[in-house]
């Protein structure tokens, strides 16, 4: 049995695909898009690893784990994966990082990369509610472990992500007031 899907990803609509039913949206993002940078950690929505962001219909986006939900949960929705963040010529080079992965380039981050698709897409949320929705500097602590604290860096690379995201934050105006 297959269902049939549409979906914007990466401001590409798929136009309508016929996946068979049950398909994980990683699988999906894997199989028939080609988009393999979301990664596949546990696979039982743990590690937040394939982690991807959903753009909501007001402006206020959210994250979703794509080994846990099924593609139909997808349909009709705009998404962004991790190949939509840095901007990129005709040629699909990439030209221009967002500032979410500059800081992580900056900060050494990673170390093997697999949790930082994931990392990426929630920071990125994060830094679009501050956007909207600026804290006090002595909120800002909390706040990235309240957003960042589900994720899992099997090479234990969390010091280097919250020093990112905490200079970042504390760097942009407009975050904090
Ligand atoms: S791979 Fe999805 S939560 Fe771990
Ligand atoms: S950098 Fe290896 S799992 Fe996080």
């Amino acid at each position: 049995m297959t269902v049939k899907i549409q979906m914007t990803v990466n401001d590409k609509s798929t136009g309508a695909v016929d996946v068979a039913e049950g398909t994980m949206m990683i699988e999906f993002l894997h199989e028939y898009l080609n988009l393999t940078g979301t990664k596949f950690g546990c696979g039982v929505g743990v590690c937040h690893a394939c982690t991807v962001i959903v753009e909501g219909k007001n402006g206020v986006s959210e994250v979703v784990r794509t080994c846990i939900n099924g593609v139909e949960r997808f349909e009709g929705k705009k998404i962004r994966t991790i190949e939509g963040h840095a901007e990129r010529n005709s040629a699909g080079e990439i030209t221009k990082l967002t500032p979410v992965q500059k800081t992580f380039l900056e900060h050494f981050s990673f170390q093997c990369g697999w949790c930082t698709s994931g990392f990426i897409n929630e920071t990125t949320a994060l830094i679009e509610r501050l956007e909207k929705k600026p804290i006090a500097k002595d909120q800002v602590e909390s706040v990235i472990e309240e957003a960042l604290n589900d994720h899992i860096c099997r090479c234990t690379g969390y010091v280097k992500y919250y020093e990112g995201v905490r200079d970042l934050i504390l760097n942009t105006k407009g975050l904090t007031v």
